[in-house]
């Protein structure tokens, strides 16, 4: 199959988050250039007739998430796919992808990897100490969610931690959250996939940075990063957090 003209070098700077477009962002970026995807896009399940508690207070899902996570079922699958491909076109070889997913979607996503030339290697779950309740319980509570790691190729870096580190299951507790987003995932998780899966110096590439926990966690481990957010208020959030890895707050004891 033909690649077609190999993408110029990108006039996009490293070590930002962009505020832009997952597609358009990922399409800027030349091929073979990044060493490490992490990502954790939007699940889709935003819905105005389905209903959470926050903060003790009955609300729809789509004002719970946010109407970034809302997308009409088949513009979601057809962006999906392109950013799996994409991902595949700007991954160097021997490069890694670690993907969170909707659980009615991960097979879905894997498979695709898989097609497009991906190696699939594993899951992670994360489990969630406290599960939102059910309110008309009459499904089961979600309690974990699941990411997929693939790679181009064997895999450039597997730098294998401590065995209770590499075990498959991460088990955290949703309240150890560092900004207001509503779906932050656990920056010592998101590190984990950092240290293992890159080595100092590496690019590593989120398109959904959300308050920005892989740019944080490229940024402490030494590594460089970019990323892409269509929201102007998460973006602040994920430049604060950057930030304030260069002045740490500190308090008065
Ligand atoms: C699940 S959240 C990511 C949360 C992130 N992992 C964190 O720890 O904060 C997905 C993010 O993608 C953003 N988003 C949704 N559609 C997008 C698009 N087409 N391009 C860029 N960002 C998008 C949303 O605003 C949201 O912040």
């Amino acid at each position: 199959m033909s690649r077609g003209p190999r993408r110029p070098r990108s006039v996009l700077e490293v070590n930002r988050v962009h505020l832009m477009d997952a597609l358009e962002g990922l399409k800027a970026l030349p091929d073979e250039s990044v060493d490490l995807v992490i990502t954790d896009p939007p699940y889709n399940i935003a819905k105005k007739g389905n209903k959470t508690i926050l903060k003790g207070k009955r609300i729809s899902t789509m004002e719970a998430w946010g109407a970034w996570d809302h997308y009409h079922p088949y513009d979601y699958d057809a962006m999906m796919m392109r950013v799996i491909g994409e991902c595949w076109r700007i991954l160097k070889p021997r490069g890694a992808l670690y993907m969170f997913t909707a659980p009615q979607d991960n097979g879905v996503f894997v498979r695709h990897a898989v097609a497009r030339g991906f190696t699939f290697r594993s899951q992670v779950a994360m489990v969630k100490k406290t599960a939102l309740p059910s309110i008309f319980r009459s499904a089961w509570r979600s309690a974990f969610e699941v990411a997929f790691y693939a790679t181009k190729g064997a895999a450039k870096s597997f730098n294998f931690l401590e065995q209770a580190e590499m075990v498959n299951v991460y088990h955290y507790p949703t309240n150890h959250k560092h900004t207001a987003h509503p779906t932050e995932k656990p920056q010592e998780l998101i590190e984990r996939f950092v240290r293992v899966s890159s080595k100092p110096g590496d690019l590593i590439l989120d398109p959904f940075m959300g308050s920005g926990t892989t740019a944080v966690a490229a940024k402490k481990h030494g590594r460089r990063f970019i990323g892409f957010e269509r929201s102007p208020d998460y973006l602040a959030m994920a430049e604060k957090r950057l930030k304030e890895l260069d002045h740490p707050a500190t308090t008065a004891e």
